[in-house]
């Protein structure tokens, strides 16, 4: 009989057989599946695993804070954070195709755990939250040609020159059993039940260029969208929700004055797998709400958008 705590053991025993004695880091990103795995590796090999949290100064509102205050307060489990915002801006400023951004994020991310490993003696595995999805979806479209849809940075985005072996734990698994592990693991229902967040972070919700303003403005569309869910109670019906800032200024008028801001682009989805998702069928009341406290709460906006494209042929995310 499988169970997820059969799961759980055999994968802490496969964890055990293929890191021996050696020392692992694994990457937190602020996700389920980061958590996860880092909670069963702390679980497997307790001391050899070192945590990093790099923050590229793509995350969302508060992020940084949870996701140290749940390792380091909750479960005792240390923590290096890392800021590395500004390198990480600064080599995505002028960067508008979406592949090289991907791909950028994914070199600097490896360069970043590679210098940590240094500072506690070397390293020689990266444990990382891999799916399936990401498995199949970096390799081939299902069903068409060998096709490259996105280089999912914690898979094809590595650079070959990564000269750390990886652990993934969670390779075979499809998200709701990495949430059925987490739970079995004792993560917080709150956090288990956390909508997906890619590596790339915001990088990938602002299409074309990256820039620390813009990246200030989509941070505040998306607190109040996500907040505006959670008061209307359909967080746990929707998969993913997000705001994505455009790169495309409208004219506006605000009071007596006219305003030529940025777009924001609002997207919800709901999905088994994230491999097919339908966009998710809010009342146009809530939508209203939202895109007026949207226009009233964030300087740079003043027009909001529905995305009512479903996977396929759109993407989740929009990059
Ligand atoms: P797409 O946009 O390809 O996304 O329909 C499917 C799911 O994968 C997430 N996603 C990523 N997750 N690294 C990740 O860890 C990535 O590079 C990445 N790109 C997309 C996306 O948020 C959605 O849940």
């Amino acid at each position: 009989d499988w169970t997820m705590a059969a799961f759980r053991d055999e994968a802490i025993a496969k964890v055990r057989a293929q890191v021996g004695d050696g020392r692992v880091i694994c990457g937190l990103s602020g996700g389920v599946d980061s958590s996860v795995v880092a909670v069963l590796l702390h679980e497997a090999i307790g001391e050899q695993l070192t945590c990093i949290f790099v923050d590229h100064g793509l995350m969302r509102l508060n992020e940084a804070q949870e996701v140290v205050g749940l390792f380091r307060d909750h479960y005792n489990i240390p923590l290096v954070h890392v800021d590395a915002a500004n390198t990480f801006i600064g080599a995505l400023e002028g960067e508008s195709d979406p592949e090289t951004k991907r791909k950028t994020i994914g070199r600097l991310f490896i360069e970043v755990f590679e210098e940590e490993a240094r500072k506690i003696g070397g390293a020689e595995f990266l444990a990382q939250g891999t799916l399936y999805p990401d498995v199949i979806e970096s390799v081939s479209f299902t069903g068409g040609p060998s096709v490259t849809i996105k280089s999912h940075h914690n898979v094809g985005g590595l650079p070959e020159r990564m000269n750390m072996k990886l652990v993934e734990p969670l390779r075979e698994l499809f998200k709701d059993e990495v949430r059925a592990l987490g739970r079995e693991l004792g993560l917080p229902e709150a956090f288990v039940g956390r909508h997906p967040f890619p590596g790339p972070g915001l990088a990938i919700r602002c299409p074309g260029g990256v820039s620390k303003e813009k990246l200030d403005i989509l941070r505040q569309a998306d607190a109040i969208y996500l907040d505006e869910i959670r008061k209307a109670g359909l967080y746990d019906a929707i998969w993913q929700a997000f705001a994505v800032l455009l790169p495309v200024q409208t004219v506006g008028v605000m009071g007596d004055g006219r305003t030529y801001e940025f777009v924001c682009g609002l997207r919800a989805v709901t999905s088994v797998d994230g491999m097919t998702a339908d966009f998710f069928h809010f009342d146009m009341e809530f939508l209203g709400r939202v895109s007026a406290r949207i226009v009233n709460e964030v300087r740079g906006i003043n027009r909001v958008v529905y995305d009512v494209t479903s996977k396929p042929p759109g993407t989740i995310e929009w990059e």
